[in-house]
């Protein structure tokens, strides 16, 4: 059989992220600055057809499970329902996933998954409008909140949101949100904020940990790690019981992803392609590994997959914000694709 991407330290990427543009409609303060940065040119990006020759490569010669469409905001993309129709047509047919923040969904959802999308994870870390345009400095949350909502009505489910906890921004909303999800049936993560904000404002102090998220969480609801295999997945999960239930109800499970202190890289499964045709071996990686050039010189398959193999042999162990002497990478989360 062909090798798939292995790499030094034993691991295989099976899920790969592909980032459809480096632009979005908002500014988390985490994420982005406010005037927004350098985007790439259109002429840059990656076209539907080099997404569906790269998504082939990894599918059928690189043992790739799993396509998720990140940014940026892949909704941006005008292109997305051909582009997932495209990853949909595969054999063996890939789960096809988006991360996205839900603007403009509540009018795409239908056509997305009628052309083959999955599932969903949204990006919403305060159902409170103050808080959220604070955040995001734009104002939104009703969009989001529709965009959310819809998802249900075109089939879609096992929607996940993910939530960065700040403090003294919306560290004060960890029930309020769980109980927001729980209702809505939705998979609700607490993310730790990483260093990969454009500003490099991250402080190891500035972040909620998930010791604190648990124990924010517990003063209303009882949390019991769940026991289902993690297989690879960023999020810790938790059973939910409300405390001051008697019959001990299960409402729901909440996930909490410990990038930084209970790091998961040892069991790490994924390999990254940029907006712009870059491999991307780890969110941490120093470099990037161009499959542009190749793409757009006249490359064989071959040549694109070793390559594609040789990034990822080349991966890091993990991401060493833990050792001293880390740097942040210079690309921030929007422009990695996360
Ligand atoms: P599923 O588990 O398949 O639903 O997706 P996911 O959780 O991998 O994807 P999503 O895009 O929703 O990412 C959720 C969060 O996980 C992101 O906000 C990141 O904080 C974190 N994350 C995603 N990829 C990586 C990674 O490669 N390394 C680390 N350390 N964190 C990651
Ligand atoms: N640390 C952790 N998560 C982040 N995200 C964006 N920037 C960061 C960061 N610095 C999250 C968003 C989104 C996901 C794709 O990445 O909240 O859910
Ligand atoms: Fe994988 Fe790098 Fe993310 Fe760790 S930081 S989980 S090694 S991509």
């Amino acid at each position: 059989a062909v090798p798939g991407l292995l790499d030094r330290f034993g691991r295989t990427a099976t899920d790969l992220r592909i980032s459809l543009t480096d632009k979005c409609n908002l500014r988390c303060t985490y994420c982005m600055p406010a005037e927004g940065l350098p985007f790439l040119a259109g002429p840059k990006l990656l076209t539907r057809e080099e997404i569906a020759r790269l998504a082939r490569i990894a599918v059928q010669e690189l043992g790739v499970r799993q396509i998720r469409f990140t940014g940026g905001e892949p909704l941006l993309r005008k292109d997305l329902v051909e582009i997932i129709e495209d990853c949909a047509a595969l054999e063996p047919r890939p789960e096809i996933s988006l991360t996205t923040n839900a603007i403009g969904l509540k009018s795409r959802a239908a056509a997305l998954a009628e052309a083959g999308l999955d599932r969903v994870n949204v990006s919403l870390d305060s159902i409170c409008a103050e808080t959220f345009a604070t955040i995001t400095r734009r104002p939104f949350l009703n969009r989001v909140l529709e965009g959310i909502d819809q998802l249900r009505s075109v089939g879609l489910e096992r929607t996940k949101i993910n939530a960065v906890l700040m403090p003294g921004i919306n560290d004060d909303q960890g029930v309020e949100l769980l109980e927001w999800a729980l209702a809505g049936g939705h998979q609700l993560r607490f993310i730790e904020q990483m260093p990969l904000d454009a500003d490099h404002s991250w402080t190891r102090d500035g972040m909620i940990t998930a010791a604190q998220i648990r124990e924010k969480l517990e003063v209303r609801y009882v949390l019991t790690p769940d026991e289902a295999p993690r297989d690879g997945a960023p999020a810790e999960l938790y059973q939910v019981r409300e405390k001051s239930d008697p019959t001990g109800a299960l409402l729901g499970m909440v996930g909490i992803i410990a990038s930084v202190t209970e790091n998961f890289c040892d069991d790490c499964r994924r390999t990254r392609i940029t907006a712009e045709g870059g491999v991307r071996s780890c969110l941490f990686s120093e470099g990037e590994t161009d499959l542009l050039a190749l793409l757009r010189g006249g490359a064989t398959d071959e040549a694109i997959a070793d390559l594609w193999r040789a990034a990822m042999w080349a991966k890091p162990s993990g991401h060493g914000i833990n050792a001293s002497g880390f740097e942040q990478p210079a690309r921030s989360m929007s422009a990695i694709g996360g």
